[in-house]
């Protein structure tokens, strides 16, 4: 792995990161020089995104946790802290987005479960690792929190269900109201928005609508993970510390707005 450092001595708290964006996220922290915690509800695929960069030569340690669960989240913090130290930037990017044989369900059929879990996952996830991990930002009068949004946060799209969309639109009134309220401690907090990236969360839907969203798409290509990974990097990076509250689009051009 070759070693930069623009984030080095960081500690870094990537949610959702055993896979797809997140893990690519914690791949560049660490190519940065950052500590970084794999954090993903799936234990066995945190561990191994963590055996990887720890084999690369980076710091880097896999935590399990479920985001929607306070208390098994607050665990993971306490092992993270002890690890690594406290955190220094999260990235909120957990997120799941249901789909029934390759397609959301309609409301009509949606049950109140799976809008519940949706909620829990994509919008109170977040909100309870800010709120863990806040306190330290503040006591050391410096931190950056990363919101992984969608353009489905933004506008409509078919293929996704309203859960989701409304989870995404959530995560940017989110956004913007905790970067007003942590500015004056020195924290930044700002939102990413996703075009189609290839990561298994979109391999369970037909292949026509990947091909929809490329034909849509400007740039005319799926995203990679890198390029959200360095979006991500960018924002917490000295270079953006007078950015906050903002929605950075990656989504080559799918949505100009
Ligand atoms: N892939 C895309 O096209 C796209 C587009 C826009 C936004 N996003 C957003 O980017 C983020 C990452 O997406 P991805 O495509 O990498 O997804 P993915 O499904 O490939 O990976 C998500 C990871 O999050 C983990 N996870 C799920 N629920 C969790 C929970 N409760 N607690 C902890 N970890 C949990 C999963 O185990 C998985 O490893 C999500 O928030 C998603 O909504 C993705």
């Amino acid at each position: 792995m070759t070693t930069n450092s623009s984030h080095a001595g960081r500690v870094v708290l990537v949610t959702g990161a055993g896979q797809g964006i997140g893990a690519a996220i914690a791949r560049a922290f660490v190519a940065q020089g950052a500590a970084v915690a794999v954090l993903d509800l799936d234990h066995e695929r945190a561990a191994l995104t963590a055996d990887e960069l720890e084999a690369a030569g980076g710091t880097a340690i896999g935590v399990a946790a479920d985001v929607a669960d306070r208390a098994s989240l607050a665990a993971a913090l306490d092992r993270v802290v002890h690890r690594l130290g406290t955190v220094d930037i999260l990235i909120n990017n957990a997120g799941i987005s249901p789909k029934h044989d390759g397609a959301p369900a309609p409301i009509d059929a949606m049950d109140e479960a799976e809008w519940r879990r949706v909620v829990d996952v994509n919008l109170t996830g977040a909100f309870l690792a800010a709120k863990l991990v806040v306190p330290a930002m503040q006591a050391k009068g410096w931190g950056s929190i990363v919101n992984m949004s969608s353009v489905a946060g933004r506008t409509y799209f078919p293929s996704i269900g309203v859960h989701y969309a409304a989870t995404k639109a959530a995560l940017i009134g989110f956004t913007r109201h905790l970067a007003g309220d942590l500015g004056p401690h020195g924290i930044t907090v700002n939102a990413i928005a996703p075009g189609r990236i290839r990561t298994p969360l979109i391999a369970s839907v037909p292949a026509a609508v990947n091909e929809a969203a490329i034909q849509a798409t400007p740039l005319r290509r799926l995203g990679e993970p890198i390029d959200v990974a360095t979006a991500a990097l960018w924002l917490t990076s000295a270079d953006a510390g007078f950015v906050t509250g903002q929605v950075v689009d990656v989504a080559g051009g799918w949505l100009m707005t």
